[in-house]
């Protein structure tokens, strides 16, 4: 088994919000590391997004090392075979299952059979994953939150068959990359999602019934209970489409009307308010 001394290289594979941040802390706590995706623009957005972060790091001194150095630690790769020389993987494309499972199928037959497999998924089953590859006790969840340089936390999730070791040197690795880390077992939404959906939901039903404006959820949430953001800003920040992704899973796997999605969120999504990404959802941008 592979000590945390030996991991010297980071292979990420997705370049987007998340594989971009994920590639930014992997180089910021030292790593060599290989950033995937087979969208070239996409890689050099990436890239841009990431000298912006480090930068504004920088000038708050929140980061000592200069962005040159830090950024020079990354390289853009865009055939998975390249990958190879990476110790452990993370994986961060789309929360899309068969895009997920082939990637992993193709990386099993690339990569050493020592190299820990990670997934950055959200909401899709650890196990149901691993189990596509030859090495499901080297498989393990590790679920990043936006915007991964801001937050300190990383949920672990042990797959069935995931072993000891692999949780304990992706714990080991967790802490390296300067996170806080926390264990789920499989179950969906893990405990983050678990939790902070069906708040979300609730929220949603809230202004759904009249009993308040979108604004008086989110000023009696966030000053009431000490949150950063209201539930409705924070799905609009995490995406409409994603929070209803992830509440149809909790209802789906959970089965209990508790999770029922909202219908009001479900129009949203349907009328393409994203969220902040799209410009528009509980809010406008
Ligand atoms: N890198 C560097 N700086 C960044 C950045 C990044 N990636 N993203 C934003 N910043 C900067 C902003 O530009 C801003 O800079 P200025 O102060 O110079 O303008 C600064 O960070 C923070 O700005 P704010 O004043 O808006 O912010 P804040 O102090 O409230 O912090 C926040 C921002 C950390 C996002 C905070 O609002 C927060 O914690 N929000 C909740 C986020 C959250 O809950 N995330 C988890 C979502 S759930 C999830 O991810 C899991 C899932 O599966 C859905």
């Amino acid at each position: 088994m592979v000590n945390l001394a030996k991991i010297k290289t980071i292979g990420i594979i997705g370049a987007g919000q998340m594989g971009s941040g994920i590639a930014q802390i992997a180089a910021q706590a030292g790593f060599q590391t290989l950033l995937f995706d087979v969208n070239k623009e996409g890689l050099q957005k990436a890239i841009l997004g990431i000298e912006k972060s480090l930068s504004k790091l920088f000038e708050k001194g929140k980061i000592d090392e200069h962005p040159p150095v830090i950024l020079g630690r990354i390289k853009k790769v865009i055939q998975l075979s390249d990958l190879v020389q990476a110790d452990f993987v993370i994986e961060a494309v789309n929360e899309n299952e068969e895009l997920k499972k082939s990637i992993f199928i193709e990386l099993d037959k690339i990569m050493p059979s020592h190299v820990i497999l990670a997934s950055n998924t959200s909401s899709l089953s650890v196990t149901r994953l691993a189990s596509v590859t030859r090495r499901p006790e080297l498989f393990i969840g590790m679920h990043f939150m936006n915007p991964v340089p801001l937050m300190s936390l990383v949920e672990i999730i042990r797959g069935h068959a995931t072993s000891n070791e692999t949780y304990n040197l992706t714990k080991e690795l967790s802490a390296k990359m300067n996170k806080v880390s926390v264990c789920s077992q499989d179950y969906p939404g893990f405990i983050i999602n678990r939790i902070l959906m069906p708040m979300i939901n609730e929220a949603f039903y809230t202004l759904m019934e009249g009993i308040a404006s979108a604004e008086d959820i989110d000023t009696g949430m966030k000053l009431g209970t000490n949150q950063p953001m209201g539930p409705l800003t924070l799905a609009d920040f995490i995406g409409l489409d994603t929070c209803y992704a992830i509440i149809k899973i909790l209802h789906d796997g959970l089965g209990d009307n508790k999770y029922r999605p909202c219908p009001l969120l479900k129009k949203y999504v349907d009328a393409g308010y994203f969220g902040k990404k799209s410009g528009q959802g509980v809010y406008k941008y």
